[in-house]
């Protein structure tokens, strides 16, 4: 994670004025900015003289007029504005409902909401999901993914998990037509402590997209040991997560905002451990570089 640099000088009319440069989320002319490349919305800020030689990505020049530009933290995108933007937020969301009530019930789960919600529909489809079989979507958030699944699948066979509540009623109010809702009736179950008994039906396929990615280890160990018993013999379940070369310490205090790294080897492990046969997919397209993971019950 970036770390946040000291405060720079910037010099407005009557002399020198402080402002901070750790990464946020800013607002310009009213609204808020958002990176119009990958729609990330935390930038870190750098002030840049206007003059062409000499130019410094953070720096100050109190002869000159300055610009401001913003970095995006995600793809490294700049904007450039004319004054600073006004800071609106911290870089991180907010944890939990508090998060959701800050940013809302898309950016809450990451943005990116048609590409991310047709990625994940895709993918199943070309791991062979089908009509009639039952799905778990575990996170599901505010149905991102649900608004493709709910419409293909057979009725009740989209199960969805959350721990959001707000979430799940955005979902239902803003993203998922009424008419569709009655006609597919989705299964939807708020839990924060992976009650997949509560559905009272065995999942073909379960998905964990962007689930482990902001889990500890204990958690990842409850969700694949609680989720063994609720798999159809021959199912499969695909969790993302972000991959890291080496092994790293992971914070057991929870966030859903925190990011979670783990290498290969520790994610076959969490599925080998806990009753599963694992294998690493690895790419699949992921906007963000998440890769993917696949568990296979094994038989008892
Ligand atoms: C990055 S979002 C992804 C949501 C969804 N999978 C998607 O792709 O749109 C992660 C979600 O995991 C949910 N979550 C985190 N811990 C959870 C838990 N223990 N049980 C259920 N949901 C959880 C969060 O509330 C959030 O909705």
């Amino acid at each position: 994670m970036m770390q946040n640099p000291a405060p720079a000088l910037a010099p407005g009319s009557g002399g020198a004025t402080t402002i901070s440069l750790a990464p946020g989320r800013f607002a310009a002319a009213g609204r808020s900015i958002t990176c119009p490349h990958c729609e990330n919305d935390v930038f870190v800020p750098g002030i840049m003289p206007l003059e062409p030689a000499g130019i410094r990505l953070v720096g100050v020049n109190p002869r000159g007029r300055q610009s401001v530009l913003l970095m995006c933290a995600d793809c490294t995108r700049l904007l450039w504005f004319g004054q600073m933007p006004q800071r609106v937020g911290d870089a991180m969301i907010r944890h939990g409902q508090r998060g959701v009530e800050d940013v809302g019930h898309r950016k809450s789960v990451g943005g990116l909401w048609d590409q991310m919600g047709k990625l994940q529909f895709e993918f199943l489809l070309e791991q062979g999901l089908k009509p009639h079989h039952y799905l778990l979507d575990i996170a599901c958030g505010s149905l991102r993914a649900g608004v493709h699944f709910i419409p293909y699948l057979e009725p009740g066979h989209y199960l969805g998990l959350e721990k959001e509540q707000k979430l799940i009623d955005a979902g239902l109010q803003h993203e998922l037509p009424e008419a569709l809702r009655q006609c597919k009736r989705p299964q939807l179950v708020v839990s924060d402590s992976f009650e997949f008994e509560k559905f009272g039906q065995k999942a073909d396929y379960a998905l964990a997209q962007s689930l482990f990615s902001h889990l500890p280890p204990s958690l990842i160990d409850d969700c694949l040991t609680k989720l063994r018993p609720h798999m159809a013999e021959g199912g499969a379940f695909y969790a993302t997560f972000f991959e890291s070369a080496v092994s790293r310490d992971v914070p057991e205090r929870v966030h859903d905002h925190q990011r979670c790294e783990y290498t290969q080897a520790q994610m076959l492990d969490f599925g080998r451990r806990n009753g599963w046969e694992a294998q690493y997919i690895g790419n699949w397209n992921h906007p963000r570089g998440q890769v993917m993971v696949r568990y296979s019950p094994v038989p008892v």
